[in-house]
């Protein structure tokens, strides 16, 4: 065993209240909610807190603020009910529908620079699936700070986090959550400067550690998007829910996957295939461009299918160049830059290459509506754990996200986990640890570092790629699905003998990106599994061989529990308050 990771080497502890994984949003409003009550907590992050991923959305966050024409938060959960395919817990799309009002004009209060309206209110703009009086046509709902207000959100809470004195550990990677007994103690991190273990012991636990999004070939995820939350809540009982449910955003950057915001088409942008025509006509005759995001993915898809990609190519067009330069420079600066500087195109003038990228994970972790964690059907809480943001399934995207409520959800939620987390601990004696907390993972690294030989991580990365892209993309078969399933069960077993070159301490980047393959292969296993057994087609989730949405069998989410022959799957109903589910016509 390498001399850094001898099991008999002291492990530094550290006792807090509460602790949470991540630093976007999610994990910063939590944070400041519990520093706002006193509560001890640490933030711990695998990256500097202002890197996280919710710097990368761009379009906007969504509430029904009416700043620019009528709206209602009752319209904002019908169209998040009916974008999500009536999968969505109608409960929670409640209170994102209307607990986004006040958390944005919070935002606001606390410097958030948004774009603004003549009169000075924060302006809105249109979004794929958000209506007004329940469908009948677009409706300005996002709010935005041009096309980076993810960045921005992530930059005005981590200035109050400062403020309100929250205690950071940067480059703290999570390796493992202590659990025993039903009962969440804690977890493990690795310092990424020196290999040190550090074991935190708290008695709350939150994940809020995003996605994982890079099990995919073509992503918009950062590299950091590994699972890593929802694969170490999986390896301690925790079910991983509705993993079937992947979203392909509709528009990235062939080939690099980066985002080319929704916002786009939300300014006025068009789609065009390679005969010119706006092909969106065809299969969503209202909403046009502005559909939701699984159906213009799936049109881009089958016109490339087709052979109207352009030039016969896997992409279709962008076009922007009617909406002018002012336009653009004020409203699409970054993705219009992206453009410039990855395809050297300039959109102002010339049509922009986009094609789908995988991007954003509906299922993972269940928890209830106070993001309290929980293991089965019945909304049993494994007590002391939390988790928000795109790591959690709450669950108010159901089978579809729909544009700009990702960004409300990890606030609407971390919000919520931080007022949860304060009120369990208040008077709660810190959890007993025990004797071996860090062991399992200790000799786990090590024996990745001890492996003279073996299988590159990169090679077993990349194949995980091209299966699933290939396998469990925008369409899918059953046949396709188990042949991938097949793979990933191969890649698993590669894995085993997965070997680095760096057996050094310091930054060893080989070893944590090597931990963080085998967290993709989980959730990649359980993504396929639960895809191949739902025999219909219901949001992003689209079998060419089940090709109707069929709520007599599957109205339902799953629960894919982990086992040594892999995932075993359970189901339990959808939360049905308000709308029942009707045709999904746009
Ligand atoms: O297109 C976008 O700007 C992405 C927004 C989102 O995923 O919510």
């Amino acid at each position: 065993m390498s001399e850094d990771l001898k099991l008999s080497r002291p492990v530094i502890t550290h006792e807090f209240q509460a602790v949470i994984v991540g630093a976007g949003g999610a994990g910063l409003w939590a944070a400041l909610e519990l520093a706002r009550k006193g509560v001890k907590a640490a933030v711990l992050t695998k990256l500097y807190p202002t890197r996280s991923h919710t710097g990368a959305a761009q379009g906007g966050i969504c509430a029904a603020l009416g700043n620019l024409e009528e709206d209602h938060w009752e319209w904002h959960m019908f169209d998040t009910v009916k974008g999500g395919d009536y999968l969505v817990d109608q409960d929670a799309a409640e209170i994102l529908a209307r607990e986004a009002i006040d958390t944005v004009i919070e935002l606001e209060h606390m410097g958030l620079p948004f774009n603004r309206t003549a009169d000075g209110k924060i302006d809105q703009r249109r979004f794929g699936g958000h209506t007004r009086n329940f469908g009948e046509g677009p409706v300005r709902r996002s709010c935005f700070a041009a096309d980076r207000t993810g960045h921005m959100i992530l930059q005005t809470l981590y200035q109050q986090c400062i403020k309100h004195d929250v205690t950071f550990y940067d480059e703290y990677h999570v390796v493992d959550v202590i659990v025993e007994d039903g009962q969440t103690r804690g977890v493990v991190a690795y310092r990424i400067a020196d290999g040190e273990l550090h074991i935190f012991r708290a008695s709350a636990v939150m994940f809020a550690t995003g996605g994982f999004g890079r099990m995919f070939r073509t992503t918009s995820n950062a590299h950091t998007l590994t699972g890593d939350g929802v694969a170490l809540a999986y390896r301690h009982g925790v079910p991983a829910m509705d993993m079937e449910f992947f979203q392909f955003h509709p528009t990235g950057i062939p080939g690099l996957g980066i985002l080319l915001s929704e916002a786009a088409r939300g300014e006025g942008g068009y789609l065009r295939n390679d005969k010119g025509d706006r092909f969106m006509e065809r299969y969503a005759p209202k909403l046009m461009e502005l559909a939701p995001r699984d159906m213009v993915s799936r049109a881009i898809a089958m016109e490339i299918r087709e052979g109207r990609g352009i030039g016969g190519k896997d992409w279709v067009n962008l076009d922007l160049t009617h909406l002018g330069k002012a336009t653009i420079d004020a409203k699409l600066p970054d993705i219009t830059e992206f453009s410039r500087v990855y395809q050297g195109v300039e959109p102002i003038t010339q049509m922009v290459p986009t094609t789908p990228t995988a991007h954003y994970a509906m299922g993972g972790i269940p928890t209830d509506v106070e993001s309290r964690v929980i293991v089965d059907d019945q909304g049993t809480w494994l007590r002391g754990m939390y988790a928000a943001g795109e790591c959690a399934c709450v669950s108010v995207h159901g089978a579809n996200r729909l544009g700009t409520n990702s960004l409300i959800d990890i606030l609407v939620f971390g919000r919520r986990a931080g007022r949860s987390m304060a009120h369990d601990v208040a008077g709660m004696a810190l959890p007993d640890l025990p004797r071996d907390a860090a062991d399992q993972v200790r000799g786990e690294l090590a024996a990745i570092k001890e492996r003279q030989h073996g299988e590159n991580p990169a090679h077993i990365r990349t194949a995980l790629a091209d299966t699933m892209m290939d396998g469990v993309g925008v369409y899918r078969t059953g046949e396709g699905i188990r042949e991938a399933i097949g793979k990933v069960r191969e890649l698993k077993e590669r894995y085993r003998d997965v070997h680095i070159d760096d057996k050094g301490t310091i930054f060893n980047t080989d070893l944590l990106e090597a931990r963080e393959l085998g967290y993709l292969l989980d959730c990649a296993e359980a993504v396929a599994v639960a895809a191949e057994a739902r025999q219909e087609s219901r949001g992003a989730h689209a079998r060419e061989d089940f090709p109707e949405r069929d709520d007599t069998d599957w109205l339902k989410h799953s629960l894919a529990y982990r086992t040594e022959a892999g995932p075993e799957l359970r189901y339990k109903p959808v939360t049905i308050t308000t709308f029942q589910p009707k045709p999904r016509v746009y």
